[in-house]
């Protein structure tokens, strides 16, 4: 593609039809499970589907540091992150995958934003607020073990953010307050240097409303140590889909489909025929929770193979991945560089 040829076309579309840049980060803290596949990674990529998006997706191996990974550990789970990204269906044209660590520019980006962040707005920032209330709880100085990479990771934040122009940030409920920090950023900027450099994003919070059960019914969480992981061996997938808790309800008697954490998962993985079909077996009796559960195995099996085999492709093939990372991080840095120009010639220096 050139950029010489089809000026006046390029700019009056782009005055009209700019093409949406989507952005989002995930952290690399080890094996994904469905339940971060259901509620993150499939809507990354159901949005990515629309051609008009410029999707952008970062393994955030800076912020991971702040709980201090041993380094070879780390290495291992953004490279598997990375594949579990492109076999998820963001291997697609419109699509860059990249590690935040290549983009320097996104560094550069944060050192100039901690000028503008105010130290007031850190301190209420949840995550630094949980580990103090942690730390005051259990009687240890209200600052142990806070460490700055942890203290200021909303300002990394905005800066993987704003360096790289994004309009739309898809995130969990759980980051609505760091993408409000990154606003607040983008306008304190804008009101202090000059408007037009850094753009506003916008946050787009997952709906909350589908949250998938774990083996123990809570919601699926690493942290809750129920969780069904997304690319295990489908033996070892099935022996995760055992050890999901029912009650002691005989097979013969009938049982609330809209209470058990089986039919919750079979509702998110089968299809609608087989959901049906278990779904008039639970209200009239007759289905014991031994079947439920090797149906749930073959609809989640049936579902996840596709992208365990990519997964284990890409893992088996260095050069191929690492094709897919430079193409991304290539991407990423041209955009975020410019934008880093403009700041730092925004800001004086
Ligand atoms: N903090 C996010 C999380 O833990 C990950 C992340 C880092 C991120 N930088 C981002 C998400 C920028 C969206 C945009 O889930």
């Amino acid at each position: 593609m050139t950029h010489t040829t089809a000026q006046p076309e390029r700019s009056s579309r782009a005055a009209t039809a700019r093409r949406t840049v989507t952005l989002t980060g995930v952290q690399p803290t080890g094996d994904l499970h469905l339940g971060n596949y259901l509620g993150a990674i499939r809507p990354l990529a159901d949005l990515a589907v629309d051609p008009a998006r410029d999707v952008y997706v970062f393994v955030a191996d800076l912020h991971a540091l702040n709980s201090r990974p041993d380094p070879a550990a780390l290495r291992e789970r953004s490279r598997r992150l990375v594949a579990v990204l492109l076999a998820c269906g963001l291997d697609r044209p419109n699509v860059q995958v990249y590690r935040q660590s290549r983009v320097p520019a996104v560094a550069g980006m944060a050192s100039l934003l901690n000028n503008v962040a105010s130290k007031g707005l850190l301190n209420r920032a949840h995550a630094y607020k949980a580990a103090v209330a942690a730390n005051v709880a259990a009687g240890r100085d209200p600052e142990h073990g806070v460490n700055m990479g942890l203290y200021s990771y909303p300002v990394l934040m905005a800066a993987d953010i704003l360096v790289l122009g994004a309009d739309e940030v898809p995130v969990g409920a759980d980051q609505a307050q760091h993408l409000e920090i990154a606003v607040d950023l983008a306008q304190q900027f804008s009101r202090s240097y000059r408007p037009g450099v850094l753009r506003e994003p916008r946050a787009l919070i997952a709906r909350t409303t589908a949250t998938l059960p774990g083996l123990d019914g809570r919601k699926m969480s690493k942290s809750h140590g129920n969780a069904i992981s997304l690319m295990a061996e489908p033996d070892e997938m099935r022996k995760q889909i055992r050890r999901i808790v029912t009650d002691s309800t005989p097979p013969e008697q009938p049982k609330d489909p809209d209470t058990c954490t089986l039919v919750a998962l079979l509702r998110a993985f089968a299809d609608p025929g087989t959901v049906a079909t278990v779904e008039e077996r639970y209200r009239t009796g007759g289905i014991g929770y031994g079947e439920v559960k090797a149906r749930l195995a073959d609809a989640i099996d049936a579902h996840v193979a596709p992208l365990r085999n990519r997964y284990q492709r890409l893992l088996a093939d260095p050069a191929e991945l690492d094709a897919r990372l430079a193409r991304g991080e290539r991407h990423a840095r041209r955009r975020a560089d410019r934008t880093l120009a403009r700041t730092i010639v925004a800001m004086g220096l």
